[in-house]
């Protein structure tokens, strides 16, 4: 996600005024006789809980990160956004929490502010699920994080409260993590939260959040047990497979394949005009049948 401007604008003109408070603000210190106080925030659960000193019957809690609004209502003075409808938190975020009596609305607006300058952050974050359950990883650090800058990765699945340290990180040649290694991956349908921050002795190094849909990010396994017969006449060939290995897909009519053609001898590609072999690739749609074959003439 790309911050606008203004928005890292404004987060480093709070930083810069505010450098002790850096964190989290919130405006009822401005408004002694607001009912609603102490607003605070638990980022691992994304849990916000105040205390108020009038009865209300519902209150009204938001997030705003920038790129549109969450709200929910509760009858109490906790309220928790589910994970997989959380907003990423790097680049800061508003949550408030409003509530109204016959007379008045009241609210109370916290704003998130992560510490560290954006160039400190990790950027190229991206995973891949490959292998049906195993999992890679990987970033590059930020552009303006000192020499001695070490990131950490934590996760957490939705519907979990426990947050995981990376187990097996992928270190470059200065012993600096770029990336991290998981096994038994579970995609089922969960958004999974990642979250690389970092520490050097030199400056604050901003952490970086995700949330990623696994099953969107899984590389899927080859098609098993390929095989190809060529029968003489009428010419041509049949190519059967069985339906990748998986976790999660349970209708196998969700698969679409696509064949390559390597043809040895004949193959010659207009633009690059290179002898030796080519490759034909040629969509096809999920067979009506689930037998999975079908028939292709060799082309002359
Ligand atoms: C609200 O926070 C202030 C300052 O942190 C603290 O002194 C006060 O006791 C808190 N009030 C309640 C009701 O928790
Ligand atoms: C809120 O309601 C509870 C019980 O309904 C009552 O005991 C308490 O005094 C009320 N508090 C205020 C501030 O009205
Ligand atoms: C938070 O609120 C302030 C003041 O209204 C606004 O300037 C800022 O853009 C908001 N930040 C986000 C992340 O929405
Ligand atoms: C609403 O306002 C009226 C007059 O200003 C006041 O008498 C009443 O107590 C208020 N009610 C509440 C629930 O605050
Ligand atoms: C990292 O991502 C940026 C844009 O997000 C892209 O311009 C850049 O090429 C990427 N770097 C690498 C090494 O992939
Ligand atoms: C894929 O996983 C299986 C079993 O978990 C393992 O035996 C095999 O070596 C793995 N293949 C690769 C390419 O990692
Ligand atoms: C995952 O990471 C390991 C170790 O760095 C590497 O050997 C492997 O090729 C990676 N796999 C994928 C699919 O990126
Ligand atoms: C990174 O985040 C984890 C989990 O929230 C926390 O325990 C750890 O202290 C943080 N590390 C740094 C360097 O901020
Ligand atoms: C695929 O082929 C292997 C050996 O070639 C065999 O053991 C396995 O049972 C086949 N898989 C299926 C689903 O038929």
């Amino acid at each position: 996600m790309v911050a606008p401007l203004g928005l890292i604008f404004m987060i480093q003109w709070m930083l810069l005024f505010a450098p002790v408070c850096g964190g989290w603000r919130c405006t009822d210190l401005e408004m002694p006789d607001s009912p609603i106080r102490n607003l605070t925030l638990n980022r691992r659960k994304m849990e916000m809980s105040w205390v108020s000193s009038m009865n209300f019957t519902e209150y009204s809690c938001s997030v705003n990160a920038g790129d549109g609004e969450i709200k929910i209502k509760v009858k109490d003075t906790t309220c928790m956004f589910e994970r997989n409808m959380a907003p990423p938190l790097h680049n800061g975020a508003n949550f408030s929490v409003t509530a109204v009596n016959i007379n008045t609305t009241y609210s109370s607006i916290c704003t998130f502010i992560p510490q560290g300058m954006p160039g400190t952050a990790i950027t190229n974050f991206s995973c891949v699920i490959y292998n049906v359950s195993l999992m890679n990883c990987t970033w590059h650090a930020g552009r303006d994080a000192p020499g001695d800058t070490q990131y950490f990765l934590y996760w957490q699945n939705s519907g979990e409260e426990e947050e995981r340290e990376c187990e097996l990180y992928v270190k470059d040649e200065n012993g600096r993590h770029t990336g991290c290694q998981f096994q038994n991956v579970m995609i089922k349908d969960t958004t999974t939260y990642f979250m690389v921050n970092g520490s050097s002795k030199d400056s604050l190094i901003r952490f970086h959040d995700e949330y990623i849909e696994l099953y969107t990010i899984e590389r899927l396994t080859p098609p098993l047990n390929v095989t190809a017969s060529c029968t003489g006449y009428p010419q041509g060939c049949i190519i059967e497979w069985q339906e990748p290995l998986t976790s999660h897909v349970e209708n196998k009519n969700c698969f679409q394949y696509e064949i390559n053609i390597q043809n040895k001898n004949r193959v010659k590609w207009p633009h690059d005009g290179s002898a030796g072999s080519g490759t034909r690739a040629l969509p096809l749609l999920q067979p009506q049948a689930p037998s999975k074959s079908c028939h292709i003439l060799a082309g002359s």
